[in-house]
């Protein structure tokens, strides 16, 4: 018998966190657990999801499970074994500005590309560091499992300073992708084995090979793609801009029909369609705020009322479930595939070995086992990608460093910027806009 475990869910507030216990609660067989911890620095939001996961667990039928609600470190990380991670440092108030200051000046503006990306990624790090150095302090045998963005980003800075925390970055983008394709075109995931590498929200499929049918199903998925672009389904299902998201796949697969992009790509390679067809005064962040957080808010407020019936209204489909098989396949050493951020090390063959890449690799209760690749990518991806890890390393060295001229080096070199004077000018108002949340640059 596995021992009952203790989760530590680090940005508790987080509108993800219903539909993460949900899935640990679905699977309470293979991660039994005794304690979930509520640990987030902004106590209103906390207490609201205490509010919504009590009643979760009651209704559910684990009302025995205890449930704590802290925001201090030293309680909420102290004999944890594992700890999920999704914080937002700034909030939906400041993804805003990472929107809105790019776009300003004819740039994408996106919470985990472009320079929203870079401009997030110098929040993220302090928030996350902050993080990993409590689990170093109170919690050094547990597995931290991450899924705060900008991954890339925030992955470069973690791995050095803690270059041998037990931790995991991971993405749900390639499973949410396979999960729509499968849906779209009558196939069930489960019995795909897919092979993937880049960058986070910056890679490409190699390989989607479906066991029951005993081939490589890729090309007719790409032939599927232009033939009939796909509906929205899983968690963002009506979801209008991932519509939008998963249109704009089918037009890169017209344009490059060899292989299956990360949709996040469309900011990289269709920078201009973006920003023409964005409302500069309403973007992705008011949406969310508008949809998740609300909805959040008004369920808490109901249970504070007494409303106990019809008032959990929520599904985050394969994010929890991802996060969660992660989990069980340590605890019980399953060995199972997923696509996750890890140094290069050679996965990529001819690639930086220091890169944080997104390749397939093994979990089990030692850790991470990376898969490489059968041989070189080709040229086109190549220099895509070295330039964006070029990008992401200065802007890490900007914020280790302090220095004002690699953070204009890495918004230079980042592939939504087309000259310095622009990379400028968005440096200037986005180091204006996150005045106490960056470090000084000089
Ligand atoms: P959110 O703002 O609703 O929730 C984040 C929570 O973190 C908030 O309650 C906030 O108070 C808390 N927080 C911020 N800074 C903190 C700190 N320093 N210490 C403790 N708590 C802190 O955001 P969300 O939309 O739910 O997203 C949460 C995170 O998950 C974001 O980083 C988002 O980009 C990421 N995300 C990643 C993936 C992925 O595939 N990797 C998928 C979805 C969301
Ligand atoms: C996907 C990506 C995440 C990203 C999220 C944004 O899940 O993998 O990295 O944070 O989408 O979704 P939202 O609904 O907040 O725009
Ligand atoms: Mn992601």
């Amino acid at each position: 018998m596995t021992n009952k475990q203790i989760i530590t869910i680090a940005g508790g507030g987080s509108t993800y966190t219903p539909g993460i216990i949900q899935a640990v609660l679905k699977n309470a067989e293979s991660l039994p657990v005794k304690e979930i911890r509520l640990y987030d620095n902004d106590s209103e939001r906390n207490q609201d999801m205490f509010l919504i996961i009590e009643l979760l667990l009651k209704k559910e039928g684990h009302g025995r499970v205890k449930l704590t609600v802290t925001e201090d470190p030293r309680v909420a990380f102290s004999g944890c074994d594992f700890i999920f991670s999704q914080i937002r440092v700034g909030g939906l108030k400041m993804r805003e500005q990472d929107e809105k200051i790019p776009l300003r000046h004819g740039l994408v503006g996106q919470e985990t590309c472009g320079l929203g990306g870079f401009a997030y990624g110098m929040r993220s790090m302090a928030g996350l560091l902050e993080i990993v150095g409590y689990v170093q302090e109170f919690a050094p045998e547990a597995w931290l499992l991450n899924y705060t963005n900008p991954e890339s980003i925030v992955s470069e800075a973690i791995r050095r300073q803690y270059p041998l925390i037990k931790m995991i970055n991971a993405c749900d983008m390639t499973i949410s992708l396979e999960e729509t394709m499968a849906v779209n075109y009558g196939y069930d995931r489960n019995n795909w084995v897919a092979t993937y590498y880049g960058l986070n929200h910056f890679g490409w499929y190699t390989e989607i090979y479906d066991k029951s049918l005993g081939r490589d199903i890729m090309p007719e998925l790409i032939e599927k793609l232009n033939k009939q672009e796909m509906n929205v389904a899983d968690f963002n299902e009506g979801d209008v801009s991932w519509q939008e998201a998963f249109n704009m796949l089918s037009v890169m697969t017209k344009d490059f029909p060899t292989q299956i992009p990360n949709n996040y790509l469309e900011y990289y390679l269709y920078g201009d369609m973006i920003v023409e067809k964005a409302d500069r005064d309403y973007t992705r962040a008011n949406m969310v705020m508008a949809g998740r957080e609300k909805n959040t808010k008004e369920m808490a407020q109901k249970i504070r009322c007494g409303v106990t019936d019809d008032v959990l209204n929520f599904n985050f489909g394969e994010h929890g479930q991802y996060i969660v098989d992660m989990a069980t396949s340590i605890l019980n050493d399953e060995h199972r595939r997923f696509m996750l951020l890890v140094p290069n090390h050679g996965a990529i063959p001819n690639l930086r070995p220091d890169a944080v890449v997104e390749v397939p690799a093994y979990v089990g209760a030692t850790g991470v086992e990376p898969i490489s690749l059968r041989g070189p990518i080709n040229d086109f991806h190549k220099g895509l990608m070295e330039a964006q890890v070029a990008a992401e390393k200065l802007l890490v060295d900007a914020y280790f460093e302090g220095s004002y001229q690699k953070a204009l080096q890495a918004f230079t070199l980042n592939q939504t910027v087309p000259n310095v004077r622009v990379a400028k000018k968005v440096l200037d108002e986005m180091i204006t806009a996150n005045h106490g949340y960056w470090p000084a640059l000089s």
